[in-house]
């Protein structure tokens, strides 16, 4: 599992729930995030990068939990690495389409995820009746990584963050980015009709049952680049 920071925690303890007995290698890339403000250019070439690391570790598959990687370099990683690549963007989007009742869906992601359209491309590849809100939140990604989640501040910029897909009509919302979970407390505070999809956990349920180790020892061993 790897991500730009610390978010993708998010994703391996939802992994780790589900397949104790699997041995989990994590990979936060701490010294460069954020990934999201980037360009693809660059986001591809940390991306390879932070796989190659997974890969000395001999890992048999790889989760990018990273909403941005996910969206920017996902069909880049899967042609080049000897091993399946799960993404969060297929998983969250149809979970995102199987919940909502108005046909109205919000995504949330950091600026790299939103340009790329790539989560409004997938839902309208599963239901092209979908109508599709996309927020670029870049406030949001700094709120988590100072540990300002349970504050104010938090609430006003996820207030801010969540207007258009509120004017919007959605009743369900894609966290796009793997850092947002954190902020689900604010997030049901400031709209409490919305269904949330975590976007790190959907996709850790995908790779669970693609890979439904029960035989390894179940440890877990997290790496950063950086404090
Ligand atoms: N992990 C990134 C994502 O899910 C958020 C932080 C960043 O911008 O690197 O998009």
């Amino acid at each position: 599992v790897f991500d730009s920071g610390l978010g993708g925690l998010c994703a391996l303890k939802e992994l780790h729930r589900i397949l104790p007995d699997a041995d989990l290698v994590y990979f936060g890339d701490t010294g460069r995030t954020p990934y999201g403000t980037r360009s693809p250019e660059t986001i591809m070439k940390y991306a390879a990068q932070d796989a190659r690391f997974l890969l000395s570790r001999n890992v048999r598959a790889i989760l990018i939990a990273c909403g941005t990687v996910s969206t920017v370099a996902l069909n880049a990683l899967k042609i080049s690495l000897p091993v399946p690549v799960f993404g969060v963007v297929s998983a969250a989007s149809r979970e995102a389409a199987m919940s909502t009742k108005n046909g109205k869906i919000g995504v949330m992601g950091t600026g790299a995820t939103i340009s790329s359209g790539v989560f409004e491309h997938e839902l309208k590849l599963i239901n092209g009746s979908l109508e599709v809100t996309s927020v670029a939140c870049p406030l949001l990604v700094p709120v988590v990584e100072y540990g300002f989640a349970d504050d104010e501040i938090a609430y006003l910029s996820v207030k801010r963050s969540l207007q258009p897909v509120i004017d919007a009509g959605a009743d369900t919302v894609i966290l796009g980015c793997t850092h947002f979970p954190l902020l689900i407390k604010m997030l049901k505070k400031a709209a409490p009709h919305i269904t949330f999809v975590d976007s790190g956990a959907a996709a850790a349920r995908e790779i669970a049952a693609a890979f439904p180790d029960k035989n390894g020892s179940g440890a877990v061993h997290c790496c950063v680049s950086d404090t």
